[in-house]
């Protein structure tokens, strides 16, 4: 919601200007709404107006609120979805409180409501921001059927460190990626226009969580301005201007400042530079949590601070409705500040309809979950989310050979759903067990081997003894669910309990093994590649992975996912992400660990950036992902050697399937600032499209980037393109390709 006053400025010079008058936005204010909202705002009294910014988690029976409801203490509710039970609250409100104004239901509708699509990470790795769309409406449609209005979603936070469980949330490590498909989610989640089935998007977490240190969750962060400018805010801001309604603060504390009651990036960053004018929300308590991060002593004084640095809602920490009647009476809030918080809120009531439809019908609910066309959806996800990561040649499979089954994730209905499910069910899962034998009846051995991924069962010998029968092994392993998201933060990330073990087994029989990771995040897998002849990577992939999986093992979809994030090769490379500045000392290929003689002498001279053990290298770059058919990228060529900040970028480049597979390729273009007034990144993404291509075929391709794309803020503060040398790629990955020059004049 863009400055919604100036949508509605905007809005309003268009009918003048144009005969069909027509509104020039889709999501964004009116003077009627605004005329509404003012004049409920003058009928309120302050402990009204309070009460619409708190945020109560609605567990139990419905009478427990009815007392605060008819007082109009409460201004939204979360984690109730039961539509029967929200019809009663909003009657309660509705029609028992004196205003009447209605409640804003929440809910962590993530990947799905019902219908379980993929993981964020798993969206992002499809790299398609359309079917993200897509996705994002299937979800408002369930939740919105239910009653459900406003989900806390998409989370924005860029993630570099895979320890952090809630990697699994978001898209990833890229700042381009990201802003793309929060922008897409945002789209789906609020519809093109909003009406009935419309739910308020929640761009989250305000700013910086997923820079957590060490990966710890809800740790500290230490970002720069210059960083929070150039990295992790354009997502925030891209979702905004795609019109998300509301936003939510982050835990973190940022170089000292909780972002709850940090005025700089809310107030300065967001309301003044931004013109947002949606609602923000606290998290789950952070505004109480600033008493445990020290920086405040009391549930009055982080309320204080909470809603002078421009914060609206409080999500249960209660100390608005405690405290902001004596704040404000004693000057330290003033009416303004609340009057403008209640405004944030009672705007988007209005915008979304709520004040004419409360209440939604119960049985027309029923009928909308799980619906052949949002399962078809979610299986498409999965289809263009899965990531070839090896094929040694064994796949696609072909029918007919007789296939065991086995692994902790072949046949777990409940963790293929991955984190952040509250309202799929398990009973609608399709496991890939389930797909497979349905596909081959009578062809499918199933022998688990662990029943769990942390199972340390170490006696494999049922297992091999059924894969010695079969010709080939397809093994299902990762994560459960529970293992990534929130406050899930490992220190380990190889396959939990004897999974690697499991491998080796089944590797140790001699016949063709196939793996397939469902994971919350990327686990390190190098020792685990050796004894696979193929590996498909997919992130937890909802409710319908089995046959989307099926899909891709026997060739009837070619896998087209793309590495959202690096993959590490062990653990303590972490953070590695592609767009890492180049430092004074790159690595150039330096001894490792083997190569240092016994008692060597002191040296450092000549020495790079890398790990002696290690390397400088990840186990897959960002934008990494095989398929069955090949891509060869020529003729790459930009339309001018020298360009104008104003100008746009034209690049051309042939892109032919080489291979016997018609396939999808991810085509990416990525950019270097070789001389910047402050250190650039050795690449940056800058545009993606994804190109589907029969075997044989080959298409001369246009990629347009505004030059205003390659802005960043520089030593100055300022937001500009900088003149000189840039260099350019368009590859398959963020590794591969040749670089092109141009100038920036
Ligand atoms: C805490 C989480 O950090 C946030 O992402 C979520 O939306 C809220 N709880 C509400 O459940």
């Amino acid at each position: 919601m863009k400055s919604i006053r100036n949508l509605y400025l905007s809005a309003l010079v268009l009918l003048l200007f144009s005969c069909s008058g027509q509104q020039g936005t889709t999501v964004g204010s009116t003077p009627e709404v605004e005329k509404r909202v003012e004049k409920l705002l003058s009928q309120m009294t302050l402990a009204e107006k309070i009460g619409q910014m708190n945020q109560v988690s609605a567990g139990g029976e419905v009478g427990n609120y009815a007392d605060a409801l008819r007082k109009g203490q409460i201004g939204s509710i979360l984690n109730e979805v039961d539509p029967v039970k929200l019809n009663e609250f909003q009657r309660l409100a509705v029609e028992e409180s004196r205003l009447g104004i209605p409640l804003l239901v929440g809910r962590d509708v993530i990947h799905g409501f019902h219908t379980i699509f993929p993981i964020p990470l798993g969206l992002a790795a499809t790299f398609d921001p359309a079917l993200v769309e897509e996705g994002a409406r299937v979800a408002a449609s369930e939740a919105t059927a239910q009653g459900v209005r406003w989900t806390f979603s998409p989370m924005l936070d860029i993630a570099r460190d895979p320890r952090w469980g809630r990697i699994a949330e978001g898209s990833g490590e890229d700042t381009y990626l990201d802003a793309r498909m929060g922008e897409a989610m945002v789209r789906g989640y609020q519809g093109t226009s909003l009406d009935s089935t419309s739910m308020a998007a929640c761009v989250k977490h305000f700013v910086g969580y997923g820079a957590a240190e060490g990966g710890r969750d809800y740790n500290s962060t230490f970002l720069t301005e210059r960083q929070l400018r150039n990295v992790y805010l354009p997502p925030f801001e891209a979702a905004i201007k795609a019109g998300a309604m509301t936003l939510m603060t982050s835990f973190n504390d940022n170089d000292g400042v909780p972002s709850t009651a940090n005025a700089f990036v809310v107030k300065d960053v967001l309301r003044g530079e931004w013109g947002f004018d949606g609602l923000v929300v606290t998290d789950w308590d952070s505004m109480g949590e600033m008493i445990d991060h020290g920086f405040g002593e009391d549930r009055k004084d982080v309320a204080e601070k909470a809603v002078n640095a421009g914060v609206d809602m409080d999500m249960m920490t209660f100390g608005f409705l405690s405290h902001l009647e004596e704040l404000v009476k004693n000057g330290a809030v003033s009416r303004k500040s609340i009057d403008n918080a209640v405004r944030n809120i009672l705007r988007v009531k209005v915008m979304l309809g709520l004040f004419e439809h409360p209440y939604v019908d119960v049985e027309a609910a029923k009928a909308v979950q799980y619906a052949p066309e949002h399962l078809a959806s979610a299986q498409k996800s999965v289809e263009e989310s899965v990531i070839l990561l090896k094929n040694s040649g064994v796949l696609p499979l072909k029918g007919g050979q007789r296939i065991l089954v086995t692994g902790p994730m072949a046949d777990a209905p409940h963790d293929q759903l991955g984190t952040w499910v509250f309202d799929g069910e398990k009973a609608h899962t399709v496991t890939p067990l389930k797909a497979l034998q349905e596909l081959f009846p009578g062809k499918v051995d199933y022998v688990p081997g662990l029943t769990f991924s942390r199972d340390k069962r170490n006696n494999f010998f049922d297992v091999m003894a059924a894969a010695r029968r079969a010709d080939v092994v397809l093994v299902f392993l990762g994560e459960e669910a529970i293992l990534s998201g929130e406050a899930h933060s490992l220190a380990d990330l190889n396959l939990k309990g004897s999974q690697s073990e499991l491998l080796a087994a089944l590797k140790a029989t001699g016949k063709p093994v196939v793996a397939t990771v469902m994971a919350g995040r990327p686990l390190t897998i190098e020792r685990d590649l050796p004894n696979v002849d193929a590996m498909l990577y997919s992130f937890h992939p909802g409710t319908m992975g089995g046959p989307a999986l099926a899909n891709i093992l026997f060739g009837k979809v070619n896998p087209s996912g793309k590495t959202p994030i690096t993959f590490l090769r062990t653990v303590g490379q972490a953070p590695m992400y592609y767009s890492h500045n180049n430092t004074g000392r790159p690595y150039r290929g330096e001894t490792l660990l083997d190569d240092i003689p016994a008692e060597a002498g002191q040296t450092s001279l000549g020495n790079t950036s890398y790990y002696l053990d290690y390397g400088a290298y990840p186990l897959f770059p960002f934008g990494y992902g095989l398929s069955y058919t090949t891509f060869a990228y020529s003729g790459i060529g930009l339309d001018k050697e020298v360009y104008k900040a104003d100008d746009t970028i034209t690049v051309t480049f042939t892109l032919a399937n080489t291979g016997k597979y018609d396939g999808t390729e991810v085509a990416q273009v990525y950019i270097r600032d070789l001389v910047g007034s402050i250190t650039r990144p050795v690449k940056e993404l800058k545009a993606f499209e994804r190109v589907s291509l029969k075997a044989g075929e080959s298409r001369t391709l246009t990629v347009k980037i505004p030059v205003q794309e390659l802005a960043f803020v520089g030593l100055d503060g300022v937001k500009k393109v900088e003149a000189g040398d840039f260099q350019l790629w368009v590859a398959g990955d963020s590794a591969s390709g040749e670089a092109l020059s141009f100038k920036v004049q």
